[in-house]
Formats: structure tokens, C-alpha cells, sequence
């Protein structure tokens, strides 16, 4: 029997629903799943992880720096983990997402870095008002603040000083002119499987789901497919929900390439059976 794992730290909706795709599987499957929060590892002696995670590990810990660093070990020490340590440093990090972005020819919101208040205000002023500074390393719209003029700059920049030496990394972006919604879609290996509009229903200005925004359906076009594949591809293989845009004057823009991607919202909205293409996947790596 082919063995595969998943490690997580909260059962959310999604990791339920893998659990049962896997199950309905188990003629080809056996999932083994693992809360990161009981493992533990010797640094030196790796030899137990291929035994006991298997040929492939999904990893869906939603903690940032614990999928980071438990992927970094589970790799390390022979364990083909979905997705990878070199995919996950990447798009956990919006400056390194940006720059791959651009060096791969994706349309993306111009953005720039900076590391003081006063090169900050510099930059803010080239960009033009309003716009928005990000933490390079965050999710859920969590600390993604809205700029609409230099008083509210420098508020905002006297705070982050005050902060952990990351959220003075000041990743500043143009506020891009769209309608109140963006686009949520999710990549599995070479295929956009399925999107969601995000629409505001509240007077917050991000569209995140976990802020209220509300999700419907949208059906994959060529066009969505292509720019998915194209924004996700220079990451690896692997599982990714992809950011996007709908600027006035430019088109769809990729914002932002997710590891360990939320699909609940998706799944219901599209009928896709993602958990199910999600073992599948896992499935035909584990055969190769
Ligand atoms: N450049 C931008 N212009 C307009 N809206 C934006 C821009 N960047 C982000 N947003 C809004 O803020 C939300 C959160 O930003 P995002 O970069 O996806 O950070 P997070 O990782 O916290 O989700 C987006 O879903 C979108 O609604
Ligand atoms: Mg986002």
C-alpha cells in the first residue's frame, strides 16, 4: 500500500475534507496525518521521516513559521513535501513573490522597498497616494494598511518602528483601480481547477474572506488558466491559490501567490471537488 501524510495543526474544513477524499481512496491510498504540534526531531538522525511520513507529505500547518520550519526539516531528511521549503520561503514572502513576478514577465502591481520613514515617504511620494504597505510575511489581510495620504504615512510608519525589525521592511504598493473585488484562484500541479470573485460586503476596503469579503463563483477562461499557470509555475510544482486583480487600465494583475492555500470558500462556490484533485495529486507524485 502506497503511504502518504498530511502534518496540520487545525482541522479546519479543508484538512476534513482531504481526510474523506483520501479515505474514498483507500484502495490506492493509506494517509497518515500528523498534528506538527506533537512531532518532534533529532537534527542528526533523519532516518525515521521516510518511514514514517511516507513517499509524499502534504503540509497544511497554517502557522507560518511552523510549515516553514517543519517543512525545512521533513525535506531535509528525505520527505518529498507538498509544497516544497524553496516554494513556501517564496511565496510567503511578498518581496521575493514581487520580484519573481516580474522577472517572469507577469503583470503585477508596481511596488516598491524601502527600509526607512524617510525613503518610505520618498517612495510613497513617486508611487502616488492613496497606496498600501504590506508586511513582506503575513496573511489575511493582517497589518495590509491603507494609505490614503502622507499624514496617514507617517502614522502609520511611526507604529511600524515601533515593531518587530519585519514590519520595517516597508514593501509599498500603488493602489490598483479595480472593482470592489479580486480573484481568488487555486492551482493544483498544471491545472487552475477553480476561482472565486472575493466581493466586499463590509466598508473594509481588503476582500479577504477572513474580513467578510464574500465569495461567487467564477469560471476558469483561458486567459485566467494561462496567467495562473504563468504566475505559479516559476514557484515549483506544487499547490497554490493565486491572487489576482482586475486593474481598469491594465487588465488582470497576480498580487499574490499562496502556499498552503484556504479552499473552503472556493470549493463551495465552484462544486470543484478540490480535496478530491488534491490526493489525486499527491497520488501521482507519489508514483513517480
Ligand atoms: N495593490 C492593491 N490595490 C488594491 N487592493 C489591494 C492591493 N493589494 C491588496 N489589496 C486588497 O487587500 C487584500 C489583502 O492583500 P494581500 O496582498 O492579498 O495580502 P494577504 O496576504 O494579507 O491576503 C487583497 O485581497 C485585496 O483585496
Ligand atoms: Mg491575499
Amino acid at each position: 500500500m502506497n503511504r502518504i501524510s498530511m502534518v496540520y495543526d487545525l482541522v479546519r474544513l479543508e484538512e476534513k475534507a482531504i481526510i474523506e477524499a483520501a479515505k474514498k481512496r483507500g484502495g490506492e491510498i493509506e494517509l497518515k496525518t500528523y498534528d506538527s504540534k506533537d512531532l518532534y526531531f533529532d537534527l542528526l538522525d533523519g532516518s525515521e521521516v521516510p518511514v514514517k511520513f511516507g513517499s509524499v507529505v502534504l503540509q497544511r500547518s497554517a502557522s507560518y513559521f511552523r510549515n516553514l520550519h517543519l517543512t525545512g526539516v521533513l525535506e531535509s531528511q528525505g520527505a518529498r513535501v507538498v509544497n516544497g521549503l524553496d516554494t513556501a520561503l517564496k511565496t510567503g514572502n511578498k518581496l521575493l513573490t514581487s520580484l519573481i513576478l516580474a522577472k517572469n514577465g507577469v503583470p503585477t502591481p508596481r511596488t516598491k522597498l524601502d527600509f526607512t520613514e524617510e525613503t518610505a515617504l520618498k517612495a510613497l511620494n513617486e508611487l502616488g497616494y492613496p497606496a498600501i504597505l504590506k508586511p513582506t510575511i503575513g496573511s489575511w489581510g493582517r497589518l495590509v494598511a491603507l494609505l490614503n495620504d502622507e499624514d496617514a504615512a507617517k502614522s502609520v510608519i511611526e507604529d511600524r518602528e515601533e515593531m518587530f525589525p519585519l514590519y520595517q521592511v516597508y514593501y509599498i504598493q500603488e493602489k490598483v483601480k479595480r472593482p470592489p473585488r479580486d480573484i481568488r484562484a487555486i492551482v493544483i500541479g498544471d491545472k487552475t481547477v477553480a476561482a472565486i470573485y472575493r466581493i466586499s460586503t463590509t466598508t473594509d476596503w481588503r476582500t479577504n474572506t477572513a474580513r467578510g469579503g464574500k465569495a461567487e463563483n467564477l469560471p476558469i477562461t483561458n486567459e485566467l488558466n494561462d496567467l495562473c499557470l504563468k504566475a505559479s509555475r516559476p514557484f515549483g510544482d506544487g499547490i497554490f491559490g493565486v491572487d489576482l486583480m482586475e486593474s481598469e487600465d491594465r487588465g488582470l494583475l497576480v498580487h499574490e501567490v499562496n502556499n498552503t492555500t484556504e479552499f473552503k470558500n472556493v470549493m463551495a462556490q465552484s462544486k470543484v471537488d478540490i480535496p478530491g484533485m488534491i490526493v489525486d495529486y499527491l497520488i501521482e507524485l507519489s508514483r513517480n
